[in-house]
């Protein structure tokens, strides 16, 4: 598999818990736009599908979320799964980050790893998320937003810690599979690079041996999945087809997720991952630049429900704060 089929992160996405708690944390905290308001497309119950970006939630700027606390459904985080959303801020921002976070009174501490400083914080239902100081040139478009300034906005994704009891057979995954180099390794943590282009690459693999499994299905407070960007069907046909042949036949069929297209794959460290490429028009599809994240949408097959879904998800209040 050539290693430029992969392109660092596409988006990813968490398990969280209210839907106007996470509305609050990710577009008034982090500053991120909401860039659309939607519903997940599996299972029976309605569950917000909400997604959070840059101006147009391009690839790699995106974090989407499923709060399932209305339904009851908990997460235990742990090990063999995503451990730590790493997000990219320029490294002279930090210092604006740690006042913001003391001003709104957001616990956080501060650490260093592979070179670069990062602050450590969670997100309200449990999940570790990271700031981490780059120094080199970020060419992503910022947002500026929620009281964010653009030129100490989140850039994207950084890149994604993983936990693993034992993780030989990740590294396997990781570097034959989807062509990740491995750069360092500091600790118990193991750092590799996920393809040539794109941004979010950093893919962090620490070993915790004697920490408990986490869950992997849908449940409030974990990582759901790490969506690498594929860029068009003929990669991600070849990737998959190259895992495939590795013996990981438990790739799924194609989803069509309306503004992408995904595959999913279960890696052996139990992390999820996603194989996905964009529509051109992404979220354009079905609100104009302006608007976007304004107004709650449905695929055509759901529209005909609008008002029963509308009924049985939570209000959230965007309104300017
Ligand atoms: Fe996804």
């Amino acid at each position: 598999m050539g290693i430029d089929l992969v392109r660092g992160a596409h988006h990813l996405t968490l398990s969280v818990g209210g839907a106007q708690e996470d509305y609050d944390f990710h577009a008034r905290v982090l500053g991120l736009r909401s860039v659309k308001k939607t519903v997940l497309f599996d299972g029976e119950l309605p569950v917000y599908h909400l997604y959070y970006g840059n101006g147009l939630g391009d690839a790699s700027t995106l974090l989407t979320t499923f709060p399932y606390r209305q339904h009851g459904w908990k997460g235990r985080p742990g090990s063999n799964q995503a451990k730590t959303i790493k997000l990219t801020v320029p490294a002279d921002s930090l210092n604006f980050w740690a006042e913001r976070f003391d001003t709104l009174g957001i616990e956080y501490s501060d650490g260093r790893l592979f070179g670069t400083d990062r602050l450590f914080f969670r997100h309200p239902c449990g999940i570790e998320y990271a700031l981490v100081g780059e120094r080199e040139p970020d060419e992503r478009a910022p947002w500026s937003g929620g009281g964010v300034p653009a030129e100490h906005a989140i850039r994207g994704a950084h890149g994604l810690t993983i936990s693993a009891i034992d993780p030989r057979e990740m590294v396997e995954f990781l570097t034959e599979g989807l062509g990740a180099k491995k750069l360092d390794s500091e600790g118990t943590t193991e750092l590799f690079e996920l393809g040539n282009t794109g941004h979010g690459k950093q893919i962090e693999l620490v070993a915790e041996p004697d920490v408990m499994p986490a869950t992997w299905r849908f449940g409030e407070g974990t990582v759901h999945h790490f969506a690498i960007d594929v860029n068009n069907p003929e990669d991600q046909q070849e990737v998959k087809d190259w895992l495939n042949g590795m013996g990981y036949t438990d790739v799924s069929e194609r989803k069509d997720r309306r503004y992408f297209y995904s595959c999913y794959v279960r890696s052996p460290s139990g992390a999820l991952f996603e194989l996905a490429y964009s529509r051109p028009e992404g979220f354009l599809l079905d609100e104009v630049e302006d608007e976007l994240g304004s107004s709650f949408q449905l695929p055509p097959h759901l529209e005909n429900r609008r008002q029963e879904l509308i009924s049985q998800l939570e209000a959230i209040d965007t309104g300017a704060g």
